[in-house]
């Protein structure tokens, strides 16, 4: 695994998106795992204004979820996937980890036949997904606490007097390593220190992305 550094943010979003649209045109069945944060817009914008190709085949597993926090509410991630591509094309399944869901989501990733596709963003303390440093390269889907870290991180999407969740649901790091392919997207300097880390230090739990140098085809793209 390496660090692929592109000049501008639109060509990381391009380089994921021609590669998503590429899948769907040539599987009857795709699997997208898709991620929220600020990262992954772009591409989204870019699937969104795809004309002349059918999503209707397609299933999706997102990452994560706020607990506590409902699907209207404008920072939960149902929101998010709404606002950014679900509202522009039609798709097979939308799921979401959830609390109705929790136990069955990496059985019913796994009965799709597997993600074929993941997108990743990562957190300033090296999280995936919402897998704060800690968490078991085998962990499966669940509710976890969240770090201040990472509360810290997200307030700035919330309106200041507003709770802030403190937990979430999550997939885990088992169903997200199986994934066949990984686009891991970083974007910014503030990132830069921490995907280093992930990609060419040690492999431990106390940084979960680090695990993705086990992982056959994870291919990862930053930008300053
Ligand atoms: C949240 C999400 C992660 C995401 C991270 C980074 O914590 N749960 O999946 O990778 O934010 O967000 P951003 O892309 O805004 O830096």
């Amino acid at each position: 695994m390496e660090i692929k550094t592109f000049s501008n943010y639109k060509q990381i979003c391009n380089v994921v998106s021609s590669n998503i649209r590429d899948l769907v045109l040539h599987n009857n069945n795709p699997v997208l795992g898709l991620a929220t944060g600020s990262t992954p817009i772009g591409v989204y914008k870019n699937l969104a204004s795809m004309r002349g190709i059918s999503f209707e085949n397609t299933i999706t597993f997102n990452l994560d979820e706020y607990r506590g926090l409902n699907h209207n509410h404008r920072q939960s991630y149902h929101y998010f996937m709404k606002k950014h591509l679900f509202q522009y094309h039609r798709f097979s399944k939308n799921y979401f980890p959830g609390q109705s869901n929790l136990h069955k989501y990496d059985t019913m990733i796994k009965n799709t036949g597997g993600i074929d596709i993941q997108i990743l963003g990562i957190g300033t303390n090296g999280h995936i997904a919402f897998n704060e440093p800690g968490s078991s390269r085998y962990s499966a889907t669940r509710i976890v606490d969240l770090t201040d870290n990472t509360i810290n991180d997200n307030s700035r999407f919330f309106d200041p007097l507003e709770p802030i969740p403190t937990q979430a649901f999550t997939m885990g790091l088992s169903s997200i390593l199986d994934a066949k392919k990984i686009y891991l997207m970083a974007v910014g300097k503030h990132k830069e220190k921490i995907l280093e880390e992930a990609v060419y230090g040690d492999i431990y739990e106390g940084l979960p992305a680090s695990y993705l140098q086990q992982h056959p085809n994870c291919e990862v793209l930053y930008c300053d």
